[in-house]
């Protein structure tokens, strides 16, 4: 069967890492080209096989959707066949499950960090999805998988642990063991996890592990990383947040459930990466000044 990926970023490198060694050489829409694509493992480089096309041929029976939260939109205009979502946050499996109809989604615990088109798997993990098919090729390629039937608890789960973690690293500019070992960030962590569990109550979804639990758990392990949140201000990109915080909110407020802690690590961070944007256009008009 041929398996289209849209998005040769961190998370989609590895992918086709992975159906490399399950033996599948998949089609890949790209928006920014690199010359060269090699995964490292280990200190091992491996270049990547696949072939790059302008747009899926209508033959593709399934897509791997690896795009930022907030390139959903565009990105499911390049979808073909069947789509997985891998993605953190809520928002871009729920627009594509509302546009298609039908989408699969993941929750990825690896991690893999990128600089161009090199990408390096630094933490193991496993890759949680309600989609069998692709769980087997995964599977086949070395990736730890576990099937479910409600991805969405999975998806939330992961949600209100990153929107204590990441905002908070962010707005210290700190690792992520602050949010346990300054007892501020760690008051404010618990309260964010409270709303986004009265949240998800209210929606009627049952969390597979309590998010306190589950963020002690990951901060204790990861204390020593710096959190995707705090990596995109530092450059000047921008954050997931309005899928993370915000989604908590929105989801709140159609429920009649308040998320002010969620409401303002929100809006801090937006600013944050607003200030970031203005003291660059400072510092640039100030040497341009001299
Ligand atoms: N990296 C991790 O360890 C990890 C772990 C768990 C979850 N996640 C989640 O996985 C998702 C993907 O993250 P990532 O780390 O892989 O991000 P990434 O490295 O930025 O990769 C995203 C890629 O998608 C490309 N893209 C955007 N719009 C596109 C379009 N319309 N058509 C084709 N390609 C398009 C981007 O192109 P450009 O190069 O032009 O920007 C970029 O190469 C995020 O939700 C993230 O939170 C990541």
């Amino acid at each position: 069967m041929m398996i289209g990926v849209v998005g040769l970023g961190a998370v989609g490198m590895f992918l086709v890492y992975s159906l490399n060694r399950a033996g599948i050489e998949p089609l890949v829409v790209t928006r920014t080209w690199h010359e060269d694509y090699v995964f490292v493992v280990g200190g091992e480089r491996v270049r990547l096989r696949f072939r790059r096309v302008g747009s899926l041929p209508p033959d593709v029976k399934r897509t791997l959707l690896c795009v930022k939260a907030y390139d959903t939109s565009n990105a499911l205009k390049s979808v073909v066949g069947a789509v997985t979502v891998f993605q953190n946050g809520i928002g871009g499996l729920e627009l594509a499950r509302s546009i298609l109809g039908r989408a699969y989604g993941a929750v990825i615990t690896y991690g893999v960090t990128r600089m161009g088109g090199t990408a390096e798997l630094r933490g193991t993990g496993e890759i949680i999805l309600d989609d069998v098919y692709i769980a087997e090729l995964l599977e086949r390629g070395g990736v730890r998988t576990r099937v479910v039937e409600d991805i969405d608890s999975h998806r939330w789960l992961k949600t209100i642990v990153n929107a204590a973690i990441n905002p908070i690293t962010a707005l210290l500019g700190s690792k992520n063991a602050v949010v346990l070992s300054d007892p501020w960030a760690r008051s404010l962590a618990a309260q964010a996890v409270s709303e986004g569990r009265a949240v998800v109550r209210r929606l009627g979804i049952g969390l597979p592990e309590d998010p306190w639990t589950s963020l002690i758990r990951i901060v204790e392990a990861t204390g020593e990383n710096t959190s995707s949140t705090l990596q995109d201000v530092l450059a000047g990109r921008p954050t997931e947040v309005d899928y993370m915080n915000g989604a908590i909110v929105k989801y709140g407020a159609m429920h009649g459930v308040a998320a002010p802690v969620n409401r303002a690590l929100w809006f801090a961070v937006r600013g944050l990466v607003q200030a970031g944007l203005a003291s660059r256009r400072m510092a640039f008009l100030c040497g341009a000044c001299m």
